[in-house]
């Protein structure tokens, strides 16, 4: 794979507080990687209209919906009208939550692609047991992406050291999308199931999200080109 096939799979972190620096950060990169996700922390402090500005078609609405059928379904409405790339909602909200996101989101945009959130990647086997969830991260995340698949979602979000065992279960056309990217030398943080952004391309993840090893660094132009060095 070149370069550029590689950077295009790249998606942009925007954990920012305000819309200037946001806008700055998508201006500066855009050159250099496929695309933007916005999560909670810009969404709230912005508003939908920040996601025009980056321009929907390379924006990963990162908002992680999880709530009971009816409410979701009703809110991937609304997002599946904003023509993002792509949206979630979290896997562990159940099949029949996931089937009325599906239902909903392709019945008002059927390009839409909405991915589901299987195991954070900030959780181990460890903290799963303390909020009483027995399986390990490595089993649940194949199981749950299986169900996803089920109820009519495109893709799941997970760790790139589940993608083989994610692969198997749901075939090649199934988007997986992975945080948890750390180049060799980055800091870890919160993270735990982590793999550099060559061992993630490789191990065949579609997109890659990469926060701060990017928007963290001094300079995040050449900290995105030296990504995959
Ligand atoms: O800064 P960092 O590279 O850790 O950013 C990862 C991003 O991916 C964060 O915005 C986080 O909310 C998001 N994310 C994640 N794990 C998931 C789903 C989303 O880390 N399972």
């Amino acid at each position: 794979m070149n370069f550029s096939e590689s950077h295009s799979r790249v998606l942009v972190a925007l954990d920012v507080p305000t819309r200037e620096k946001a806008l700055q950060l998508a201006h500066d990169l855009e050159d250099h990687v496929g695309g933007f996700k916005v999560g909670l922390e810009l969404f709230c402090s912005c508003g939908p209209q920040i996601v025009e500005e980056i321009g929907p078609s390379r924006t990963f609405l990162d908002l992680k919906f999880h709530d009971i059928p009816n409410t979701v379904a009703s809110v991937s409405r609304v997002a599946a009208r904003m023509g993002t790339l792509l949206f979630n909602v979290h896997c562990l909200g159940g099949f029949e939550m996931m089937s009325a996101a599906a239902q909903a989101a392709k019945a008002e945009n059927p390009l839409c692609q909405i991915i589901g959130v299987t195991i954070l990647t900030s959780h181990d086997s460890e903290s799963l047991r303390k909020i009483g969830l027995s399986e390990s991260p490595r089993d649940a995340v194949p199981r749950l992406a299986r169900m996803a698949r089920e109820a009519g979602l495109d893709g799941v979000v997970c760790s790139a050291r589940e993608i083989l065992r994610v692969r198997e279960e749901c075939g090649d056309d199934f988007l997986l999308v992975t945080p948890g990217i750390r180049p060799a030398s980055a800091e870890i943080g919160d993270q735990k199931r982590v793999l550099t952004p060559t061992e993630a391309l490789k191990a065949g993840a579609s997109y890659l999200v990469v926060g701060r090893p990017i928007t963290g660094a001094q300079n995040p132009v050449a900290a995105a080109q030296k990504l995959f060095d």
